[in-house]
């Protein structure tokens, strides 16, 4: 991180005699690497990671494993151990890594967030010191949490194990955890120390997990980069198969847009109403909730991205036809872009879904922002959706599917 602090007293004081303006600016920077075998003792990415700004140091580290990962990984364990014998000059593992549950249940209960703090009291981490942690966006949101509010913030090393955190919310720079119910109802903004991608993570996958993480790359090939929706529509059949070469492609030119929104989009911490990224987000977000996370995050945006590219055709800004090129690509990658949900109605008698875009206000604040396609590849921001041709757009994905 370099920080550039410029201090303007006050202009206006001056003028008034009342206010001072305290001004300055914070740079963050961080490396997202893409490799194999992390913690390969031949793999110098970790410890060159670890001692990019104190060469010469040894450094405390504190590291936590996704309990998901461990049961198809069990060898991780000593495998980080053995790492940091082989440069102990370097790493200072305070303790032998610690497992932490893996999925929503570490979001949902704070005792877990707890725990992970007491953890570093235990083990006297400091702001120099570096916890690193090894999972699910889900595990990487909730130690992510406990780093950014312990000591006000210990450096972090992110190691994503998922498709999607390593193509979507492991390279970004939010954490967060549930409370009474509420989606990431606590959290920070908190920019990581560095994020190490290790592609051979997302081998012990559940084929289920990694078609999810897909529908993120779909998202923003769509509203960002029209030549990768391409190379998505031409290599849909090796994706499907979790070619290794075409995975790690996918994962790396997603993750390379994402970071490219956060570091060049003007809002890096969201303090306005738009939300690019959540492009099909307003109504997945509801469909998670519906169906009580029986669809994944990932299943319900494609289904959101497909609602949404229907609306866009609808509504006079998609060309006819995209709307179908969209959802064969989906269905092509193994979504099913139908899900009873769609028509579950409120106690009002209003289709519940449609709730989603009142609570996607809600959660960015200010005015209704959703962003529809102008064309593949460029987003376009609406401020209001019309309710009826919301429904009709789900009548048309429920006649597609057959249901
Ligand atoms: N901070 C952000 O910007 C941001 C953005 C999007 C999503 N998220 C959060 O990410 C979470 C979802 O993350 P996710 O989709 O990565 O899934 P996840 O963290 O919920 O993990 C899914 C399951 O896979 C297991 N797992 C993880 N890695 C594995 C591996 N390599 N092999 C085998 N099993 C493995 C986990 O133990 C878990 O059971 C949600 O809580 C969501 O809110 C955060
Ligand atoms: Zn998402």
């Amino acid at each position: 991180m370099t920080v550039d602090i410029k201090a303007v007293e006050g202009d206006h004081a001056a003028a008034e005699g009342k206010v001072s303006w305290q001004r300055f600016q914070v740079s963050y920077e961080f490396p997202v690497h893409f490799t194999r075998s992390l913690f390969d003792p031949q793999n110098p990415v970790f410890v060159e990671t670890l001692t990019r700004l104190e060469p010469d140091k040894r450094h405390r580290c504190l590291v936590f494993i996704d309990d998901g990962v461990l049961t198809n990984r069990p060898d991780l364990k000593p495998a980080v151990i053995d790492y940091a014998k082989q440069y102990g000059d370097q790493i200072d593992l305070v303790s032998p890594p610690i497992p932490v549950p893996g999925g929503e249940r570490i979001k949902n209960e704070l005792f877990f967030t707890e725990d992970i703090q007491q953890r570093l009291v235990d083990h006297h981490i400091d702001r120099h010191s570096f916890v690193i942690v090894i999972g699910g966006g889900a595990v990487l949101d909730a130690v992510g949490l406990v780093a950014a509010t312990t000591h006000r913030g210990v450096r972090l090393i992110r190691v994503p194990t998922t498709v999607l955190s390593q193509n979507d919310s492991g390279v970004g720079v939010k954490n967060g955890v549930n409370l009474q119910g509420i989606k990431n109802f606590i959290g920070t903004f908190a920019p990581p120390f560095a994020v190490l991608n290790d592609l051979d993570m997302i081998d012990d996958l559940p084929p289920r997990e990694k078609i999810a993480g897909m529908a993120e790359a779909v998202k923003v090939a769509l509203i960002r980069d029209s030549a990768f929706f391409t190379w998505l529509e031409r290599h849909a059949d090796n994706l499907v198969t979790f070619a290794p070469e075409a995975m790690a492609h996918m994962i790396r030119r997603c993750a390379e847009l994402h970071m490219h929104q956060i570091g060049h989009g003007g809002d890096p911490f969201e303090t306005g109403s738009a939300r690019p990224l959540d492009f099909g987000h307003w109504s997945a977000h509801k469909l998670e909730s519906l169906t009580h996370h029986h669809l994944r995050h990932g299943e319900a945006v494609a289904i959101g991205i497909a609602l949404d590219a229907r609306y866009s055709v609808m509504a006079g800004l998609l060309a006819e036809g995209q709307d179908v090129r969209i959802c064969s690509l989906l269905e092509h990658l193994g979504f099913r872009l139908w899900h009873p949900a769609l028509e579950t109605t409120a106690s009002d008698g209003m289709v519940a879904v449609i709730k989603g875009l009142k609570e996607f206000q809600e959660h960015l604040g200010g005015e209704l922002t959703i962003t529809l396609l102008d064309d593949i590849g460029v987003g376009v921001e609406v401020h209001e959706m019309d309710e009826r041709m919301v429904l009709q757009a789900i009548a048309w994905l429920k006649s597609r599917a057959g249901a």
